[in-house]
């Protein structure tokens, strides 16, 4: 593969209309198929980063493609006021996936906006006015989203104060939960995977005493699932690979293989307190959208994705400890590689090789969110490129 000279760069001089809030990679995507991105000079990059954890059936998905075309054509939207199969197959379809005791799916249109949604409820169910958090986890950007996301508030949070009072657990510290979690408390939102902390997989016991302490106290576990679930660790969920029940689950990113979407699962005790006009949205559960989440889940299901996952997930353990890298972190395919330099050189001295990936709050932390469709001779790639970098 052809090199390229490379710098993440925090500007966006070709772009000057779009708002200056992003670091852009020195890459211009002009398609895109299977695993592979093609760029505007018409060279090739693997991308393991799947834009964030979202492309999980890759590019070019024959059967997700042809069930957004037939859903444009037949009606390309009717809102929630109006009964439509898809919407209500979709549904079915999802919380039959999730193998988990959940009545009910909330169909909104991004991660922050599922997690939005699931405070307002434990906030309203149990009358109180505290939410525990985890030390590391992000659960997006708006204002209950962004109040329960670790260091938000020091960084770029902007509304003056949070909609509620919370405090933040240290990451699988069993014995500090009782001190955060106390009948002041609605819900505890977590993680089982922090995505965006680095592949920060914080384990079945953790989440096995936060589940006991919420059933103690009276509040709501929250799983907030937008980046380690739909497959992402080899199981339809990061809570069956933990064998831990939450009341409320979150999740977007891999639900729509790119079109927006998100979802919110809930328990047969959560729904019932639900009435009409608590909850709205627009465009959640729109047609297309959901369309694309039966696409998804049909996907995963007849190609047997998820054994895909746990195996290709094993072999980048297997192979790629070599070059910069020195360990290991995550589940499944949201992985975190341990480097042993700053992961941003590493990163942007694998984009010369012509591949993609990310990095993490974690300085030393290269992530890898690959589209659920790799092959062992993509991460072999990989390897090859690691074992060609200084260490
Ligand atoms: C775990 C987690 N929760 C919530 C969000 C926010 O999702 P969105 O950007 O769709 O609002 C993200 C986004 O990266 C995430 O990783």
């Amino acid at each position: 593969m052809p090199k390229k000279q490379l710098a993440i760069t925090a500007g966006q001089a070709p772009h000057h209309f779009l708002a200056p809030v992003f670091a852009q990679y020195p890459l211009e995507v002009a398609s895109a198929s299977g695993v592979w991105l093609t760029d505007t000079r018409g060279e090739q990059v693997l991308d393991l980063y799947g834009g964030h954890a979202v492309a999980a059936l890759g590019y070019g998905h024959e059967g997700w493609t042809a069930a957004l075309a037939r859903q444009a054509q037949s009606c390309q939207f009717q809102s929630n006021a109006v009964t439509m199969r898809v919407r209500e197959r979709a549904a079915r379809r999802l919380v039959r996936f999730s193998r988990l005791p959940f009545a009910s799916a909330f169909f909104v249109n991004s991660g922050a906006e599922a997690n939005e949604n699931a405070l307002k409820i434990a906030l309203r169910m149990t009358g109180r006015s505290h939410v525990a958090a985890i030390e590391g986890g992000f659960h997006g950007r708006t204002a209950a989203a962004g109040a329960v996301t670790w260091g938000a508030r020091s960084r770029w949070y902007g509304f003056p104060r949070t909609p509620f009072e919370v405090s933040f657990i240290p990451r699988r510290d069993a014995a500090a939960i009782s001190a955060q979690v106390t009948r002041d408390t609605a819900a505890v939102i977590v993680e089982p995977v922090q995505g965006v902390a680095g592949a920060v997989d914080l384990g079945a016991a953790f989440l096995g005493a936060l589940r006991v302490r919420c059933d103690e106290i009276g509040a709501l576990l929250i799983f907030d699932e937008v980046q380690c679930g739909v497959g992402r660790t080899g199981e339809p969920f990061a809570a069956n690979l933990y064998g831990v029940r939450p009341d409320m689950l979150t999740t977007a990113k891999a639900l729509g293989n790119g079109f927006p979407c998100a979802a919110l699962l809930m328990s047969p005790l959560v729904a019932a307190s639900l009435e009409p006009e608590f909850l709205g949205t627009t465009f959640g559960g729109g047609p297309l959208a959901c369309a694309a989440i039966n696409a998804v889940l049909a996907a995963i299901e007849d190609q047997r994705l998820l054994e895909r996952v746990k195996r290709i997930g094993a072999y980048i353990r297997s192979t790629c400890r070599l070059g910069p890298v020195n360990g290991h972190q995550g589940a499944g395919l949201l992985v975190g590689l341990r480097t042993t330099r700053p992961a941003k050189e590493v990163q942007a001295e694998l984009l010369a090789c012509g591949i993609l990936t990310g990095t993490a709050s974690d300085p030393q932390v290269l992530r890898l969110l690959p589209p659920f469709i790799l092959e062992e001779q993509h991460v072999d790639l990989l390897r090859d490129a690691l074992r060609g970098l200084a260490a």
